[in-house]
């Protein structure tokens, strides 16, 4: 098991790993995101039924006890509406590495959200879990997801040419990579 996710909210978000009880809540969100999520993720496409969904939350607790994948519900502390969902996965700490992904319900881009979150996530992955590096592979187009992570001081490493499919589709992805002390330098600058 993964040591816990130290951050248990912002001023406006609350991180909690998502249970059997948000499966039903996941579905909705997912269902009313669907068409633009799923321009640039396979997963949201497949996520019709509630078992499904359920399934969503399943992985990522089987993921945290495997020490693979640490992933957190993002809530809304006005609304507790769920936002949407930050994760570090293929955490390998004998190479150090592990692979930022995130996603934010469509009627709450452009906030600041998938920035905030990812920048909790990058903590815990460098100061609790002391990762050296943490990669994110975004495809070709995804202008949103790539923003965010050059506000993170991600550097752009490469192109993956037809690396993953998206909606069946094998698709070219930039390679991003962010390490430790990159990220530290930047945190203590900013204290
Ligand atoms: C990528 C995503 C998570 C961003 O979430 P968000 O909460 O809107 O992100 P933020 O508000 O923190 O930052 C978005 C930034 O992208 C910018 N942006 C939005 N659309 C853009 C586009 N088409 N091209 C370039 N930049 C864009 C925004 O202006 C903002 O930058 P700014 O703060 O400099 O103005 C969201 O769009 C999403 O869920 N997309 C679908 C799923 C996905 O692609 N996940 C990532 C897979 S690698």
């Amino acid at each position: 098991m993964l040591p816990s996710f130290p951050f248990t909210h912002t001023a406006r978000v609350e991180f909690r790993p998502l249970g059997a009880g948000d499966a039903r809540e996941l579905l909705a969100v997912v269902a009313t995101s669907r068409a633009q999520l799923g321009r640039f993720m396979s997963w949201p496409r497949e996520m019709l039924e509630l078992e499904q969904a359920r399934r969503f939350v399943r992985l990522g607790r089987d993921g945290w006890l495997a020490e693979r994948t640490v992933r957190l519900g993002l809530f809304e502390r006005s609304s507790g509406a769920l936002l949407g969902s930050i994760e570090l996965d293929g955490v390998d700490l004998r190479r150090s590495q592990a692979e930022l992904g995130y996603w934010v319900r469509t009627d709450r881009q452009g906030l600041g959200y998938a920035t905030e979150a990812a920048f909790f996530a990058l903590r815990y992955g460098f100061e609790t879990l002391r990762l050296h590096k943490v990669r994110a592979d975004v495809a070709v187009g995804n202008g949103a997801s790539a923003r965010v992570l050059e506000k993170l001081g991600f550097k752009r490493e490469g192109l993956l040419r037809e690396d993953r499919t998206v909606g069946g589709v094998f698709t070219d992805h930039w390679r991003y990579g962010l390490l430790s002390r990159e990220f530290l330098e930047s945190l203590r600058a900013w204290r």
